[in-house]
């Protein structure tokens, strides 16, 4: 079986697509980044990329298209570079129902919080510390047309300490992001996941033969 071709949707600061990269080269993720793709061309990300020569194109979100005009030319690029699986790694705007589409099953997001707790939005480490949650953490899950309510896939708890502010809480959520996402994707390219209506399997790592 060939290696996955990944596919990294990004907006911003890029730190999981580094993580994903850095899993890669560590030799602990056997899977290629066939294409990152960029709706902002600031993004802090696209340094990275180019710091660590990933491929990547930019589909500006401010370039005055519709967003089905600009999905359009990111399902395009994603097709071109012959990606297996799509990871939302930070990426700010929900995909048409083409890309969900076209890769059912095959997109994958990471959250700030565990859903279905603190969803729907961008501040989900501000909205656990204001709701007074004890324990908050990371979700990743695979994408459905349904704005952060596809399929869980795995998940990372937090504790939430009386003295955290957003800043200190969201780098110790960043820290199990970094951890989860190479997790997750691990698990998938190695065959071990299936969905079941909202319901999950990973299957037990097959044991290696003993010599
Ligand atoms: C992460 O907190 C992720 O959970 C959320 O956006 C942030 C992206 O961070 N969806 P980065 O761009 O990967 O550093």
């Amino acid at each position: 079986m060939s290696a996955l071709t990944l596919g990294i949707l990004i907006s911003g600061r890029g730190s999981n697509m580094h993580a994903i990269a850095d899993a890669i080269d560590q030799g602990t993720l056997d899977t290629s980044i066939g294409i990152v793709v960029s709706n902002n061309p600031e993004a802090r990300g696209l340094d990275r990329a180019r710091e660590r020569g990933l491929p990547f194109t930019i589909v500006n979100r401010r370039d005055g298209r519709t967003r089905i005009e600009r999905h359009r030319d990111i399902l395009k690029a994603l097709s071109l570079a012959k990606v297996d699986l799509v990871v939302c790694a930070g990426f700010d705007e929900i995909l048409i129902a083409e890309i969900t589409t076209a890769f059912a099953d095959r997109i994958v997001n990471i959250h700030p919080s565990l859903l279905p707790a603190f969803g729907g939005g961008m501040h989900a480490t501000q909205d656990a510390l204001n709701y007074g949650a004890k324990v908050t953490g990371c979700t990743v899950h695979f994408v459905t047309a349904d704005l952060d309510n596809g399929p869980i896939l795995l998940q990372r708890t937090v504790d939430i300490r009386e003295e955290d502010t957003e800043e200190s809480l969201a780098a110790r959520v960043l820290e199990q992001e970094h951890q989860a996402l190479p997790e997750a994707i691990r698990l998938i390219a190695a065959g071990r996941v299936s969905i079941n209506g909202r319901r999950v399997r990973i299957a037990p790592a097959p044991v290696s033969a003993v010599r």
